[in-house]
This record gives C-alpha cells, structure tokens and sequence, in this order.
C-alpha cells in the first residue's frame, strides 16, 4: 500500500498600502507554468513553515520579512496522486526590499477581489476567499 505523505507548502499574501496583493506567474518548465499564485514554495525537512517561507521570498523575489511580519491567514488543502499537499498562507504587510520577479516569472499586483479570473493552481483560490475574509476583518 502507498503511504499518502503531507507535502507542506507555504505561500506569502503580501498586501501594500493600496490593499493589493502581489501574485506571481509560474515559469515555462516547471509544473502549472503560467498559472498565478501566492509567492512560496515546500517546507524542507527538519524547516519550520516560517523559515521556509523567508527563505522562498528572499530567493524569489529579493525581499527580507522578519518572522514576526508573517501572520497566519489560512490554508488549503489537495489530494494529489502519491501525497497531500497542505499549503500555508501568511499575510505580510512590512518586507524590506523592492519585490522583483525571480527568472522566468512576472509578478503582479490585484485586489483578491480581482483575483477569480485569474488562472491559478488549484490549491490557491480557496485561500483567495479566506484573504479577502482576513483582510476585511483588520
Ligand atoms: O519553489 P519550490 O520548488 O520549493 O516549490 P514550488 O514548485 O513553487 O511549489 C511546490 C508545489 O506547491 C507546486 O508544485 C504547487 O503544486 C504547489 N503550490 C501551490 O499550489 N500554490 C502556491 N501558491 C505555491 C505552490
């Protein structure tokens, strides 16, 4: 029998003074090239979520987040073929550095309003609705 394993995932919903929030395209050559989603990418072993997400962000997009810039704002879930994907969003307000696309990838800044006619991976539109939730609750 295949043991199903968690694959944990964090992703950044990082929102400017406008309330927009940025996305950012997947590159050709990797999985769900051109789709749009939450900057992140998979918790390494023996990495907290948080490590691994300032990590990801610095690799990515060349900004520096302080770990008590990153508040939990949700997470969704996907049953894939051979593990369980369990993706982590955090909301971050305060970063240092000018964000910058990383390779292949463009970025962009929406309202999570604006975001539903976007394509994005399908783990990213459920956190898409409980962003906004978050968002309107400050
Ligand atoms: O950057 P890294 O290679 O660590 O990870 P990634 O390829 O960006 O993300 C790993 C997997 O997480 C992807 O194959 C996507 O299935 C998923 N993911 C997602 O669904 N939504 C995101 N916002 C980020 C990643």
């Amino acid at each position: 029998m295949n043991e199903r394993m968690i694959f944990p995932v964090v992703a950044a919903a990082l929102v400017d003074s406008a309330g927009r929030v940025l996305l950012q395209q997947r590159p050709a050559g990797k999985p769900l090239a051109g789709l749009w989603e939450f900057p992140g990418g998979k918790v390494e072993r023996g990495e907290s979520p948080e490590a691994a997400l300032i990590r990801e962000l610095a690799e990515e997009l060349e900004i520096s987040v302080a770990s008590d810039a990153l508040t939990p704002a949700g997470f969704a879930t996907e049953m894939l073929p051979d593990r369980h994907l369990l993706l982590m969003l955090y909301v971050v307000r305060e970063w240092q550095g000018e964000a910058r696309p990383h390779a292949a990838t463009a970025l962009r800044w929406e309202q999570p309003a604006d975001m539903a006619s976007l394509p994005m991976p399908p783990a990213d539109p459920p956190l898409v609705r409980q962003l906004a939730a978050c968002l309107a609750w400050d």
